[in-house]
């Protein structure tokens, strides 16, 4: 299918900036996955897909417990990182192009799908959670871990989607828990979990180099970060911690299952 300007927007955002989401990234750290998958991490064999997969650290993290996994991307150069990360580590994985709203595989032929740190750039989230329930068999799971405002606190989301927009033009928007738990049910999920964790952004210095924002918008995000609203930030305890700006992102991790 022809990509819409979002996602075309992320393709050469993602595609430019493969290489920085290596082993270095704090996305290397794949606990959170694990916590996630909970009493049933292991595979043995199960057909997964990591749908945005971009490094591949969640794709990789699943060939390791035993699932036999498809990791998807619309960016060709991240599919690439993912393969070498993979192959790096002795994992066998199947990489496909594709984007997340349209799910390339018949109905019920998945055991698991993970997302992780991408569906803020989804040109249509219920589109790919209507696609996940499709592709899923009866009683497996959806593992969704993004990037949240939390429910209600309209202000602090706003100034978060001013920030994440200038930095990378790809980013869409986070969505709340309450929404993400909407979409689920109308695709006709059974939601297990979700709940908010805090997740620290450690140098907003080093968080303009992994996107190569523009000098132009990095001082425009310097400006909403030192005229940040009370709510925002109380909301993502925006400070400064040896003269770097920090924030905690509330991290969203919803488990659904297809009754
Ligand atoms: C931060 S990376 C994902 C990190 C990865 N899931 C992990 O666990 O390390 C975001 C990825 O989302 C991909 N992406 C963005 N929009 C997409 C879409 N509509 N469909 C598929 N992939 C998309 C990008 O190409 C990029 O590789």
């Amino acid at each position: 299918m022809a990509l819409d300007s979002r996602q075309l927007a992320s393709r050469e955002q993602f595609d430019r900036q493969s290489r920085n989401y290596g082993s270095s990234h704090i996305l290397a750290d794949t606990s959170d996955v694990l916590t996630a998958l909970a009493a049933d991490p292991n595979g043995g064999g199960r057909p997964a897909l990591d749908v945005a997969t971009g490094g591949g650290h969640t794709a990789a993290l699943l060939a390791e417990k035993g699932w036999t996994v498809t990791a998807s991307d619309l960016s060709p150069a991240m599919l690439e990182r993912a393969s070498e990360l993979a192959s790096g580590r002795d994992l066998r994985i199947v990489t496909a192009l594709h984007e997340a709203e349209h799910l390339p595989y018949p109905d019920g032929s998945f055991d698991l799908v993970t997302c992780r740190v991408a569906a803020h750039h989804f040109s249509d989230p219920a589109a790919f959670v209507a696609e996940t329930f499709r592709i899923l068999r009866p009683g497996a799971r959806l593992v969704l871990i993004d990037g949240s405002v939390p429910d209600g606190e309209q202000e602090a989301a706003e100034w978060l989607h001013n920030v994440e927009k200038l930095r990378d033009p790809s980013h869409g928007r986070f969505l709340a828990p309450a929404e993400w738990t909407s979409l689920c049910a109308k695709a006709g999920f059974t939601v297990e979990s979700c709940a908010l964790t805090p997740f620290k952004q450690p140098d907003l210095e080093w968080y303009f180099e992994t996107a190569a924002t523009s000098p132009e918008n990095r001082t425009a995000v310097r400006e909403l970060v030192a005229s940040a609203p009370p709510a925002a930030r109380r909301a993502f305890d925006l400070c400064e911690e040896e003269g770097k700006t920090v924030w905690w992102w509330p991290r969203l991790t919803l488990v659904a299952r297809r009754p």
